[in-house]
């Protein structure tokens, strides 16, 4: 079975005094993750898509969606955990209690504040994390990465044709995730905010999906300014 899971767990803390969490702030006239949830409800493979929020946002969100989505009984709302990792553990443990979990169980995971992804995106990740266990979605670098230890000097400058940027949807066989997890020391836990990188670190191999330039991560207030300009543009993009 294939889960989406959508990661709304954070409070947004770089997009400065937003009096609420950046995920439901407006572009257009929706909440920015109405309209990543639409993406998500599009696409038939998933048995349910699990969208995982603050505690206390959780009643404001099942509101959202069943005014924006009303015959969405697909959708389930959730408790996310204090980072973006133990949110996904909260999704594969919802999963797990449901019953719906075995080793070939996938979970495509999304950042809710990523409203761009396309079908393609999904589908691409489905079928490759089905094949190959693991995948992630990813650009090619356009600028040249400058790498520095101190902060003041430059370290190292790799080949910009090795590097590209990660987006999300990250999607994994759901049991094997957890399991790598539970083998990271706490330090490991701590450091580690990328899901890929748990199996990076456990030399598990992650298959590249091709992203697109316009699946950008609302992030800063700037980035809401483009966000409004790309759903201007609507179908010609996505
Ligand atoms: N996220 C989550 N659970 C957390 C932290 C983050 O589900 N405990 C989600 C966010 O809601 C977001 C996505 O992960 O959709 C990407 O993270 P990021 O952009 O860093 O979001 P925030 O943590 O909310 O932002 P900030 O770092 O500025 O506080």
């Amino acid at each position: 079975m294939v889960y989406g899971v959508i990661l709304a767990g954070g409070i947004g803390s770089r997009m400065g005094k937003a009096e609420k969490p950046k995920q439901y702030l407006l572009i257009g006239s929706k909440p920015i993750l109405v309209h990543t949830a639409e993406k998500f409800y599009i696409q038939k493979r998933f048995e349910k898509i699990l969208v995982m929020c603050p505690k206390e946002w959780i009643s404001h969100t099942k509101n959202l969606i069943k005014k924006y989505i009303p015959d969405a009984d697909s959708i389930v709302v959730s408790e996310g955990g204090e980072t973006r990792n133990e949110t996904i553990m909260n999704a594969i443990g919802y999963i797990e209690e449901n019953g719906g979990l075995d080793d070939d169980t996938v979970i495509v995971t999304h950042d809710a504040v990523r409203p761009f992804v396309t079908q393609r995106i999904i589908d691409e990740n489905i079928r490759l994390a089905e094949k190959y266990g693991a995948c992630d979605t990813v650009i090619a670098s356009t600028d040249t990465i400058v790498c520095s230890d101190d902060g003041h000097k430059i370290s190292e400058i790799p080949d910009r044709k090795k590097m590209y940027q990660g987006q999300t949807p990250q999607s994994f066989k759901a049991k094997k995730l957890l399991e790598l997890y539970r083998g990271l020391s706490e330090e490991e836990k701590e450091v580690l905010t990328d899901a890929s990188k748990i199996y990076v670190i456990k030399g598990e191999k992650v298959s590249l999906v091709e992203g697109e330039v316009f699946n950008i991560k609302v992030t800063y207030p700037y980035d809401l300014r483009v966000a409004e300009a790309l759903l201007s543009e609507g179908d010609d993009i996505c």
